[in-house]
């Protein structure tokens, strides 16, 4: 039976951590603000959003939300993103994704400053990302990293295995595993013989969107099976991309869904709001 990598635990280490730093900062009249731009009412990120305003709340972080119609335009969304790169009272800017069809993703993302860019999606951060020197974490990878590390397990000459390839996860989440050097591959739909190379793993990590993909078979004996999937089945309940109840029986470690990667995430994402902060007034 596999031992449980409980996300709960070690985001809210990662969160205490952030707490005292601006406790300190706050001490010295450094206020730490996020802006966080929801646009429509996709019930998902209405969650998250609320979940990002808790966690500022939680660590000491004013938060400020921008809440725009469905039918926004982009010019519209620009404007804002405009003023809140000028807004002193603001270190980081989160614009929740999906955005609505008539608003293009990239456009939102180049015209966020690189220094307010706390989810590390700009392309200037993305590059840093890349050849690792990191001014932002990116939040989910980041997380994943420090989960895998609360295991105990060196990364280092293991096969690592990223199924997914987006922007926001697979990829920079294969950087980072190879950044500490492991054996990093990344399967995605295209991938031929995926079973084998999942069998391969010693360190999966799974970010696909699609309930209960990972099946036992695929799983190596003692591995450390991460999933970062969060599906809604149609009883309503949550579900990672992983079979929890089989892979749970083969796997060294596992995460749950809800309570692995999700909280981390977010802890994450404070983490680089704090960074901005401290960037800011000359501190790093
Ligand atoms: N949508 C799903 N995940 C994320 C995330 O990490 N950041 C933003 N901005 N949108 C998301």
């Amino acid at each position: 039976m596999a031992n449980l990598i409980n996300g709960k635990e070690v985001s809210a280490k990662v969160k205490n951590d952030v707490k005292e730093e601006a406790a300190a900062l706050a001490a010295k009249g450094i206020e730490i603000g996020l802006a966080v731009v929801i646009v429509g009412d996709n019930p998902a990120s209405r969650v998250y959003v609320n979940s990002k305003k808790k966690a500022c709340a939680e660590v000491g972080f004013k938060s400020y939300e921008y809440a725009l119609p469905e039918e926004t335009t982009q010019q519209e969304l620009l404007d804002l993103v405009d003023v809140l790169n000028k807004d002193e009272k603001v270190n980081g800017i989160l614009v929740q994704l999906p955005l609505p069809k008539q608003i293009d993703e990239n456009a939102i993302i180049n015209a966020i400053s690189p220094d307010k860019d706390v989810d590390a999606f700009h392309p200037y951060n993305v590059g840093k990302i890349m050849i690792g020197e990191y001014a932002f974490l990116p939040c989910t990878p980041a997380g994943v990293m420090e989960l895998i590390d609360s295991t105990g397990t060196d990364i280092k000459g293991k096969n690592c295995v990223v199924i997914g390839r987006s922007n926001i996860v697979g990829k920079p989440m294969s950087m980072l595993l190879l950044h500490r050097s492991g054996t990093v591959t990344i399967c995605h739909s295209k991938t031929t013989n995926l079973r084998e190379i999942c069998a391969q793993a010693d360190i999966l990590v799974v970010a696909i969107g699609r309930a209960k993909f990972v099946t036992a078979d695929m799983v190596k004996e003692g591995a450390v099976v991460i999933d970062v999937g969060m599906n809604r089945l149609e009883n309503g309940k949550l579900c990672g991309d992983v079979d929890f109840d089989e892979v749970e029986k083969k796997a060294g470690f596992i995460t749950p869904v809800p309570g692995g990667v999700g909280p981390m995430t977010i802890a994450m994402l404070m983490k680089n709001t704090l960074t901005s902060a401290k960037k800011k007034n000359g501190l790093i």
